[in-house]
C-alpha cells in the first residue's frame, strides 16, 4: 500500500528485534528512510541488511542504550542538523520490556531502572525530535505501550505503571502540539510471537509449574481470534499512524490484540 510516505525520515528505537523491527521493516518499504537503534550492534547490522536486502535502502544504525543519558546523547549528535534540529519526520519509541513481578519483588532500583527504560526514554526522544516537526509544521509521534494500559496485567506491575504514565504524556502532547500537524498516539500490542514473549512463557510456567508451550497455548486462548499477533500486524498499524491518512487520529491509544479487550472503547 503507498501511504505517501517517500521522504519522510523516521527514527525508531528497539528496531532490531520483534515489534521494532517489524516497524522499521514496514516504514522501509513504505519509502521512509530510516535511522534504527538498538543496544547490540551485531544484531542491529542485520536488521538493517534485512531492511536493505528487501527494500534496496540501508538504515543508518545508532547503537545506544535509550535508557542512559550517554545513549540519547548519542541518538541526538546522529540526528541532529547543522541548526541544532532534527530532521525526523516520525519517532516510533519502543524498548524492551521491564522485568516480570509483583510489587514486593522489586527494589526502588528497579523501579527506577524500569522508569528510564519506559518512561523517560519516551519524553527525552520526544524532546529531541520535537522543535523540528514544529519548525517543518508535520509530525508523527507513535510511543509503544502495551494492552496493560486497557487492564493491568497481574505479574507485570512496572509495566502497567510506567506504560500508564506514557499514555498520560501522549495525550497531553497531542493536545498541546496539534496546532503544528503533529500527532501523537500509542499502540498497545496484545500477546505477539516475539523474543519477549517467548522469555515471558518461560518466566511463567516456572512461576506455575507448566510448560511455556501451556503458557503459549493461554495467550492464544485470551484473544477473539484465538492465537497471539504477528509482529507485522502492529507495524502496518504504524505505518498507517504515520501517514496523512491518520491525520485526524490524535491522543488515541490504539490495541492490536486479537480481541482480547473485551471492554466496550
Ligand atoms: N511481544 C508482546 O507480546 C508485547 C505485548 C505488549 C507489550 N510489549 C512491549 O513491546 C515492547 C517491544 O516488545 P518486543 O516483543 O518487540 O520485545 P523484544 O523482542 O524483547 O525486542 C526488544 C527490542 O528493543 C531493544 N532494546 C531493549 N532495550 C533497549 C534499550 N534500553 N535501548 C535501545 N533498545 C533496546 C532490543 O534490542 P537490543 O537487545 O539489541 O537492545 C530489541 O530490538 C516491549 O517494551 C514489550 O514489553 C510486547
Amino acid at each position: 500500500m503507498d501511504l505517501h510516505l517517500k521522504g519522510k525520515k523516521a527514527l525508531v528505537t528497539g528496531a532490531s528485534a520483534g515489534l521494532g523491527a517489524a516497524v522499521a521493516m514496514e516504514l522501509a518499504r513504505e519509502g521512509v528512510t530510516l535511522i534504527i537503534n538498538s543496544r547490540s550492534e551485531e544484531r542491529l547490522s542485520e536488521t538493517a541488511q534485512k531492511i536493505e536486502k528487501v527494500t534496496s535502502s540501508k538504515p543508518k544504525i545508532v547503537v545506544a542504550d535509550v535508557a542512559t543519558i550517554d545513549g540519547l546523547e548519542k541518538i541526538a549528535r546522529s540526528i541532529t542538523n547543522s541548526r541544532g534540529k532534527s530532521d525526523i519526520d516520525i519517532l516510533f519509541s519502543n524498548t524492551g520490556g521491564p522485568p516480570t513481578g509483583q510489587f514486593l519483588n522489586f527494589s526502588d532500583e528497579v523501579w527506577d531502572e524500569s522508569a528510564d527504560l519506559l518512561l523517560k526514554s519516551a519524553y527525552k526522544l520526544t524532546r529531541l525530535v520535537l522543535n523540528g516537526m514544529i519548525e517543518r509544521r508535520w509530525g508523527r509521534l507513535i510511543y509503544l505501550t502495551s494492552i496493560s494500559v486497557l487492564q493491568p496485567v497481574d505479574d507485570l506491575i512496572l509495566s502497567n505503571t510506567y506504560r500508564a504514565a506514557v499514555t498520560a504524556f501522549c495525550k497531553t502532547v497531542s493536545n498541546n502540539y496539534a496546532q503544528f500537524g503533529i500527532t501523537a498516539n500509542c499502540v498497545c500490542p496484545g500477546y505477539t510471537a516475539t523474543e519477549r514473549l517467548t522469555n515471558l512463557s518461560k518466566k511463567r510456567a516456572e512461576v506455575a509449574g507448566t510448560t511455556p508451550e501451556e503458557i503459549m497455548k493461554d495467550f492464544a486462548s485470551k484473544a477473539a481470534v484465538k492465537r497471539v499477533g504477528k509482529p507485522e500486524e502492529l507495524a502496518a498499524l504504524v505505518a498507517f499512524l504515520a501517514s496523512d491518512r491518520a491525520a485526524f487520529i490524535t491522543g488515541s491509544s490504539i490495541a492490536v490484540d486479537g480481541g482480547s479487550n473485551r471492554a466496550l472503547i
